[in-house]
């Protein structure tokens, strides 16, 4: 039996792969988010903290009949100081003329609003700053006056907090990622695993096993259930009406060539004219060319169907040795052929289905007989080796001519210096296949002094 090439990479490998790819991209997103979130909360608050400075001190602003006074509070800048090791900058404009501070720290584009503070960044000077700007009106010698409080502070603070978010967003992507592969993996398993099963149940059933498949399959695979039970099915009808038909083939071809062998031979036997008598020669040849030719066929038929139908059971094949060697001694007697046996006396144990090996074992030894010289003497030894049975026959003969010893193994092949003895090539071709199934392997080789050695070996059970 072929087994299934497995080139395609497995479902499993793909599912993980998919899913694995799909953790990635959502750790990915998942990491993303965070740092956006974090960024934008960080930077909220950061807002607040200098927005509320720059309040504080906005509403110190006082004005009067010398002019605006401003009592800087230090409350403002220890808010800022929290955080980190901040530079801070501070300017305080009437109209265009800086009161008190930086007068280079960058104005708010249009105005600033006096309720809420108006946020943005500037680089200043060698940094980057994030300003904060409110105006408040204040009296000045009667006049209501627009001041504008500017508050400017480098934000190295915040990108370390924002550094530190990024890094645990980071690692949190990385654990999303390590369970949702780990997930995927055991969902890869879950999702298999029926189908591992019904693949299983298939594959540890034996080859004459061809009762229809009942096991509760998922949904998606019924379709593939019922072709395969409808195959089986299927399967097991042509192999009944195959048995059926080599058994009635071999009845009904070889009763009634006995029929005509026996009426030819009758009539040799009354004629005394010698042109009928050869011709009823030749018809009786012709007869028994086709009888051997559709007996080795069917007996063919019969070896390749039993190869995938075998019945294996343990075996002892000395006991079949010699069942073998006993049936052809008649055979052997015509020819004043002597058969010499020399197989162990315990028993030989092999596992194989009987009537293959009866088969193969028959076509050797009547090669053997068929090809012999009369008056001589056909070996057949039993020997055990390293796990295996070894059948050797051995005669003294006409011997292999003109063919390889491989090629006596096809279909119809026969030597050259056989054209004088009925046979109809297929002798070896059963027996090749039956090694073969067996697990064994057959040779056939010419023999010093003569003749042919036949091997048939077989793994012990
Ligand atoms: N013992 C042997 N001595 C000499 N030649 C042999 C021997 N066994 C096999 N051969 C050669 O191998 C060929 C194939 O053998 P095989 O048994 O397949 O066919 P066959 O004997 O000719 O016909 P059949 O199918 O009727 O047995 C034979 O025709 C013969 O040439
Ligand atoms: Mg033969």
């Amino acid at each position: 039996m072929s087994s299934a090439r497995a080139t395609s990479p497995s479902i499993r490998q793909r599912l993980v792969l998919q899913l694995v790819v799909v953790a990635a991209l959502l750790s990915g997103l998942l990491y993303l988010s965070v740092r956006t979130v974090a960024d934008a909360a960080v930077e909220t608050t950061q807002d607040s903290i200098l927005g509320a400075a720059t309040t504080t001190i906005a509403d110190e602003l006082r004005g009067g009949e010398d002019g605006i006074e401003v009592d800087i509070p230090y409350t403002a800048f220890s808010m800022l100081g929290a955080i980190g090791q901040d530079r801070v900058f501070y300017r305080i404009m009437v109209g265009n003329q800086t009161v008190t501070g930086y007068d280079d720290l960058p104005a708010p584009d249009g105005t600033a609003s006096g309720l809420e503070p108006r946020y943005y960044s500037r680089p200043f000077r060698d940094v980057d700053l994030r300003i904060a700007a409110v105006s408040r009106t204040v009296l000045v010698q009667g006049r209501a006056v627009e001041a504008v409080i500017i508050v400017g502070q480098t934000r190295q603070g915040q990108a370390a907090i924002v550094a530190n978010m990024a890094n645990r967003a980071a690692a949190l992507g990385l654990g999303f990622f390590v369970v949702a592969t780990l997930l995927s993996i055991l969902t890869a398993g879950t999702v298999l695993r029926p189908i591992n099963r019904l693949a299983e149940a298939v594959g540890r059933r034996g080859p004459q096993d061809l009762r229809p498949i009942h096991r509760d399959a998922p949904r998606e695979l019924a379709p593939f259930v019922t072709a395969l039970n409808g195959f089986i099915t299927r399967l097991g009808g042509a192999l009944s009406r195959t048995e059926t038909f080599i058994a009635e083939a071999a009845h009904h071809i070889r009763t009634p060539l006995a029929t005509v062998r026996a009426q030819a031979e009758i009539a040799l036997r009354q004629t005394n004219d010698d042109a009928t008598r050869t011709a009823l020669r030749s018809v009786v040849r012709a007869v028994d060319a086709s009888a051997r030719s559709a007996g080795q066929l069917l007996d063919h038929a019969t070896v390749v169907y039993r190869t995938d139908q075998r019945t294996d059971e343990r075996l002892d094949l000395g006991a079949l040795t010699r069942d073998i060697a006993r049936a052809f001694e008649p055979t052997a007697d015509l020819r004043e052929i002597v058969i010499a046996l020399d197989v162990p006396v315990d028993p030989v144990q092999v596992t194989g289905d009987r009537l293959l090996l009866e088969s193969a074992l028959r076509n050797l030894v009547d090669n053997a007989i068929k090809y012999a010289d009369p008056e001589t003497q056909v070996d057949i030894a039993l020997k055990l080796g390293d796990g295996r049975a070894e059948i050797l026959v051995c005669d003294r003969g006409r011997g292999l001519s003109g063919v390889q010893a491989q090629a006596l193994t096809k279909r119809f092949q026969r030597g050259e210096n056989v054209g004088d003895v009925v046979g109809s090539g297929l002798g070896l071709t059963i027996v090749n296949e039956v090694a073969q199934a067996a697990g064994g392997s057959f040779d056939i080789v010419n023999r010093k002094g003569g003749g042919a050695c036949a091997t048939l070996q077989l793994p012990l059970s």
